[in-house]
């Protein structure tokens, strides 16, 4: 289960990591706390609430969320209110507490990891050069006026970190050479281009707005130069490269990604310009994609951020086009999806300017629609509705969408509209509807609700985030959470349950967690929750640990307490048998084996006495 996107990071850095970020400083940076007995409480970061249900305790360096089950350790934290992985995690938090930090592989210093490092710091560089000229030279000035002209202020410029490559061949090349940076190296990484003839290498981005991209912790990675007016290309991107990504990056994921936690939706648009519009409305937990389309790593790089997407696209036929495209391969990640529809072929960015930000945030983003809905928008615009026959074949379309829904009550509520719409009654479309779902079922016969074209959007997809308090849990998983609870805290109970137990716990994730348990006292640790936690990566693993050791059992637990628990779990296998046996027995008697019956029976007997 180990899936060791650790990264090689040996087990003292993250041990060394947890002993120089206290849980309460750490969370304390970021979440009011108060003091409540053994606990501190305070609103959770991670879903929005009005009563606290979000606790910390300082006695077991863990966090725990009784409203969202969020939990886990400092590095747990900070890999979620941050949105990094786990060794980005490690590697920040080894940095800010100087913490000497190597990964296992020793890849911290090998030339490869050393030449990512050197591109990185030149993005920094050319980004922050580029800021400079655009803000404060006489280069900058043409620029300047565009981006004012286009309403962007001073403060956006600032928080976008925004610049300007002068029209000039050497910007970059002398900057870089001055500081000594292998320009053959910045060649790779798409900041020069070769000079066309002759040796040598020139700018990439010459007379062109600069956008700087960052990765999800806000490093500079690549950019997005824009000309100044009219002209090909429009923007000049970044190539891909070792640091660079397309398909796995998304504009402002940087800024957005505490939004997006609190607002628990992330909106999706195609452009810049839209997401820095956007943000200057209020509407901050937005991201685009960097022109190209929207791939499965993002969509996934967004599941692991947000349940819920609202994609924006642009208002003309190649961005709705590009909006239906979109669903599937949302929902192929299990999120949640609504498009806000612009029309008159707006872009965000345009329909702020024309009908302002508060319409924008009101109509556009509340007024985000289903994906059912979308469809029969879509599909509606092919259509004259003034003409009957355009009503009849109108009504047809819609009712193909309409009928790969799973829910009736959902298909009622499309079809009462449709009604209204093309003035046919609720009945006859309901006929057709019902028509229309048996053609289907003949087609896919196996799954007869879902649509074979994505259409069956009702309502899946939201059903991850489980509620985690454990609501009348049948005794043996009761036992098995306490038995672990109790092996979290004290070595020497650890070891009894090994010996009598092992990893004959009937929740495969228990007999995960306990595997784990053995093994990290068999180093020879002592027992700390957190830094148990942090040795596990395993983000289902974790959570489950973490909410297993909120538990509060007590330490005191004597071996008879321990022996009934083993006794539980030992009998839950048997219990299933027998019912099994049950069930064989009854099939047995309703076919008239009766002898066959009386011997599963008396299997049953000796089973019970055991
Ligand atoms: P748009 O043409 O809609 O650009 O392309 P935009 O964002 O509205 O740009 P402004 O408002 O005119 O400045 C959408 C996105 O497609 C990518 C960019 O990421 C852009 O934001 N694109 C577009 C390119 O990469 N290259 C291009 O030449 C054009
Ligand atoms: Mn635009």
């Amino acid at each position: 289960m180990n899936t060791g996107y650790s990264g090689g990071i040996p087990d003292e850095v993250i041990e060394a990591v947890l002993q120089h970020n206290d849980i309460v400083d750490t969370v304390g940076k970021y979440v009011h706390l108060t003091k409540q007995g053994k606990y501190m409480k305070g609103l959770c970061p991670f879903h929005s609430e009005k009563t606290p249900s979000f606790t910390v305790t300082p006695e077991r360096q863990i966090f725990y969320c009784y409203g969202c089950g969020a939990g886990g350790n400092a590095i747990k934290f900070r890999m979620e209110i941050d949105g990094l992985s786990f060794p980005e995690a490690v590697r920040l938090m080894a940095e800010e507490s100087h913490v000497p930090f190597q990964d296992g592989k020793g890849a911290a210093a090998t030339p490869q990891n050393k030449e990512l490092e050197r591109l990185l710091q030149a993005h920094e560089w050319a980004a922050k050069l580029f800021h400079y000229l655009l803000k404060n030279t006489e280069h900058g000035k043409s620029a300047m006026e565009y981006l004012r002209a286009r309403g962007f202020g001073d403060k956006l410029i600032d928080q976008f970190q925004i610049g300007y490559a002068p029209d000039r061949w050497d910007t970059l090349v002398q900057f870089f050479e001055k500081r000594s940076f292998d320009l053959k190296e910045m060649e790779k990484g798409g900041l020069l281009s070769p000079r066309q003839n002759g040796s040598g290498y020139v700018d990439r981005f010459r007379g062109r707005v600069m956008f700087p991209i960052m990765n999800r912790s806000g490093r500079v990675i690549a950019f997005a130069g824009r000309i100044l007016g009219e002209g090909q290309p429009k923007y000049l991107n970044s190539p891909e490269s070792r640091l660079f990504n397309k398909s796995r990056t998304l504009y402002n994921l940087n800024l957005a990604k505490g939004p997006i936690r609190k607002q628990g939706q992330i909106v999706l648009m195609e452009g810049f310009g839209d997401v820095i519009a956007a943000w200057d409305a209020g509407v901050q937990h937005t991201v685009a994609t960097m022109g190209t389309a929207l791939t499965d790593n993002h969509a996934s790089l967004i599941r692991t951020l947000t349940e819920e997407v609202v994609v924006c696209y642009d208002g003309d036929n190649a961005g709705q086009a590009a909006a239906l495209k979109s669903i599937p391969i949302l929902e192929g990640a299990g999120l949640h999806v609504k498009i806000a529809v612009l029309q008159n072929g707006l872009d965000p960015d345009e329909y702020i300017k024309t009908y302002g930000q508060e319409r924008f945030v009101e109509q556009i983003i509340h007024g985000a629609v289903s994906t059912t809905k979308f469809r029969l928008i879509y599909i509606k615009k092919n259509y004259n509705l003034l003409e009957e026959d355009g009503k009849a074949a109108y009504a047809q379309e819609a009712i193909n969408v309409i009928a790969n829904l799973g829910s009736p009550t959902e298909r009622e509520v499309y079809l009462k509209e449709l009604s209204v719409e093309v003035g046919v009654s609720l009945d006859s479309l309901k006929q057709d509807c019902n028509l229309a779902r048996q053609t289907l079922n003949r087609k896919q016969p196996q799954s007869g609700q879902q649509g074979g074209r994505g259409g069956g959007s009702g309502g899946n997809g939201r059903s991850s985030r489980k509620p985690t308090a454990p609501t009348l849990l049948p005794a043996y998983h009761v036992a098995e959470r306490r038995l672990l609870s109790i092996m979290l805290q004290d070595g020497e109970a650890a070891t009894y349950v090994a010996q009598h137990l092992g990893e004959a716990f009937n929740i495969p994730e228990h007999a995960a967690l306990a595997a784990y348990i053995y093994s990290y006292y068999a180093q020879g640790k002592a027992p700390d929750v957190s830094r148990f936690i942090g040795s596990l990566h395993d983000d289902r693993l974790e959570k489950t640990a973490t909410s297993i050791s909120m538990m509060d059992a007590p330490l005191d637990e004597t071996l008879r307490g321990m022996d009934d628990y083993i006794r539980e779990i030992k009998k839950f296998p048997q219990q299933k048998l027998i019912e099994q046996k049950r069930e064989d027995m009854l099939r047995a008697e309703k076919s008239g084996d009766f002898l066959r019956a009386a011997q599963i029976a008396s299997e049953i007997i000796t089973l019970e006495r055991q």
